[in-house]
């Protein structure tokens, strides 16, 4: 091999100069998707796709993106792959490398897709970890850009947990300098050390809100903790992004939400089906923002 192998693990392993390309690609692989044209610029390529959790949009967006890409998808899930036998990770990263052109794992410890990526000799992508989210966040700030111009000096509210997305939009934050309130129930802080640069910590999630460009939110029990659940909709109660504090808000603040939601609980079922509310977007978009993902990893920058 002589080029170094690219991976996406993280939100900043890319730079801004990078997301601008990306953005870019999305805008230009978009268009040409929504006149069915054809653009087959990974013919012959495959992705593998490994879940050790469960998926909608992740696993939709990738295997239907690297279809349109003119390439193939292949499907693992730990329970039928030996992954889920014991078979050690650098040693599937070995064999997946030398069969397929670019992997998406979506799996619990972050340090497990790094030892995978050590071992590879293919882009590895991150579909979710406990620690992070990237792929998401790429979405996010597309659609916000598409919604409201660069999100750059703006102001994001995260209210809820601090789980794998939140940690992704403090990545975010530093990357792109846009402002990140942040609130979350007491015993559930962030830790100190990620909350960095233009990030702020409210013990009330209204104020959090205040001012507010967009307010973000996701669920209070995140995949694989779901012996807490019963504790945290207790302890969450009052983190519930609801039309009062999209009130505090801008005039013009957009809602967001990963997906899966859960109405009634994080998000109030008048915020996340109105008008502020842009999650299908921000769904769709997921396709589009990797489409672009996948074609920098393997083809470079194009321009
Ligand atoms: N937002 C997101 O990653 O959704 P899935 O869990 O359905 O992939
Ligand atoms: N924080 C959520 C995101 C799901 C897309 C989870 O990890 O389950």
């Amino acid at each position: 091999m002589t080029a170094k192998v690219r991976h996406y693990l993280r939100f900043d392993d890319f730079t801004r100069q990078e997301y601008e390309h990306l953005f870019e690609r999305t805008r230009w692989i978009k268009e040409r998707f929504k006149r069915y044209e054809r653009y087959w610029p990974l013919e012959d390529r495959t992705l593998a796709m490994i879940f050790e959790k469960q998926s909608t949009r992740t696993r939709l967006s990738f295997e239907a993106g690297m279809h349109q890409l003119g390439g193939a998808a292949i499907f693992l899930a730990t329970r039928d792959s030996q992954l889920g036998r014991g078979e050690p990770v650098e040693d599937m990263a070995q064999v997946v490398s030398r069969m397929c052109d670019v992997v998406m794992i979506r799996t619990f410890e972050q340090e497990t897709l790094s030892r995978f990526a050590r071992s590879s000799r293919v882009p590895v992508i991150n579909g979710l970890t406990n620690e992070y989210h990237p792929c998401q966040i790429l979405a996010d700030i597309y659609t916000y850009g598409e919604q409201r111009g660069p999100i750059r000096g703006r102001t994001v509210a995260w209210i809820g947990d601090s789980n794998n997305v939140c940690n992704t939009w403090l990545q975010a934050a530093q990357v792109f300098d846009f402002k990140l309130h942040v609130s979350t129930p007491p015993g559930y802080e962030v830790e100190p050390e990620r909350m960095v640069g233009n990030c702020e910590p409210f013990a009330d999630p209204m104020s959090a809100a205040r001012g507010a460009d967009l307010v973000t939110t996701d669920v209070w029990t995140s995949m694989g903790f779901e012996a807490e659940n019963e504790e945290r909709r207790r302890d969450f109660e009052a983190w519930q992004v609801d039309a009062e504090m999209m009130r505090a808000a801008k005039r013009d603040a957009l809602f967001m939400h990963c997906l899966p939601a859960h109405r009634g609980e994080e998000v109030a079922a008048e915020v996340i089906d109105g008008p502020q509310s842009v999650v299908w977007d921000e769904a769709e978009n997921r396709l589009h923002t990797q489409k672009a993902l996948l074609e920098y990893l393997l083809l470079g920058k194009l321009e």
